[in-house]
């Protein structure tokens, strides 16, 4: 068993332990992976830049046409008991269609959905300081990836081929271009110039991609979002991926071969500072 075992959760309205919080084999969730996810860190109780992610969390189910709004209030309400105000920590908050009575790929009528809430600690990445290495891959997911939505079987199978090559990541392409990771956005460096790709269907507008852009703004780095070819990010000085629970990570190696000196840069090293600072101000 896990650490997790004794933590309470959220289900539908109740707190309890994670191991009696159960739901229905009917679940759209369980049966098509039929919902949306989120994943919001915590930092000493406080919820770093959570009007980003519930924004997020509601245009997901706008676009996968469920019908469901809460304020920043009632959200806060629900998750905040979760917290420990001592850790940094992440909740992760997933809202299925609900149970329906047969398994029928069209919506069910009048069923409520699922919620549910954990929370987990935020474990240091030791890829932060030593960099890690990353293999690209190409882009297999659908046309929606702008949805964080849980049907994540496409990410799976490429991250876990990464893993299985000794790589924190896969970075995506599709034909020329690249996309993103399989669970982070991406950034590069290029003669000079902070790159990270444009917000589009083919990539999930990451909030961390953005509070990174903020920062870069606010500190006047040299910065642009367009498109990036895979040839441009293998040439690039810098390649950084980016996500809630990882933060800005370094990528030292990509496939087999050297990222500018093959250790984190000097553009990372300013803007981890920068962003570490911004953290810990951040209420
Ligand atoms: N994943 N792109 C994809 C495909 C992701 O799954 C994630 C995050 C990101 C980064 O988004 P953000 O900065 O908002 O965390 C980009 C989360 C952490 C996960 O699935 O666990």
């Amino acid at each position: 068993m896990n650490d997790l075992i004794d933590n309470q959760v959220y289900l539908n309205g109740e707190y309890l332990p994670l191991s009696e919080a159960k739901v229905s084999v009917l679940d759209r969730g369980f049966l098509f992976g039929d919902g949306v996810y989120e994943v919001i860190p915590s930092y000493c109780g406080v919820f770093f830049r959570m009007q980003d992610h519930l924004d997020r969390l509601h245009a997901s189910m706008k676009r996968i046409r469920m019908d469901m709004f809460y304020e920043q209030e009632q959200w806060l309400e629900i998750l905040s008991p979760l917290l420990d105000k001592t850790k940094d920590q992440y909740i992760y908050l997933q809202i299925t269609r609900g149970v329906a009575a047969k398994r029928d790929h069209a919506f069910p009528k009048d069923t409520l959905p699922t919620i549910f809430a954990m929370c987990s600690d935020i474990k240091p990445f030791a890829g932060v300081e030593t960099g890690v290495k990353a293999m690209t891959m190409e882009d297999s997911r659908w046309e929606m990836c702008d949805v964080k939505a849980t049907t994540l079987l496409a990410n799976v199978l490429l991250r876990q081929k990464a893993v299985e090559q000794g790589c924190a990541e896969a970075i995506l392409y599709r034909n020329d271009y690249v996309t993103e990771g399989a669970a982070s956005n991406l950034f590069a460096v290029i003669d000079g110039v902070l790159i990270t790709p444009e917000k589009t269907g083919e990539i999930l507008p990451g909030i961390t991609r953005q509070v990174v852009l903020d920062l870069a703004e606010k500190n006047a780095f040299k910065m642009s979002e367009e498109i990036i070819s895979l040839e441009a990010l293998q040439a690039a000085s810098e390649i950084w991926i980016t996500s809630s629970t990882r933060e800005i990570v370094p990528v030292i190696e990509l496939d087999s071969q050297p990222v500018g000196a093959g250790v984190p840069g000097p553009v990372f090293q300013k803007m981890n500072k920068i962003f570490q600072e911004y953290k810990k101000e951040y209420e």
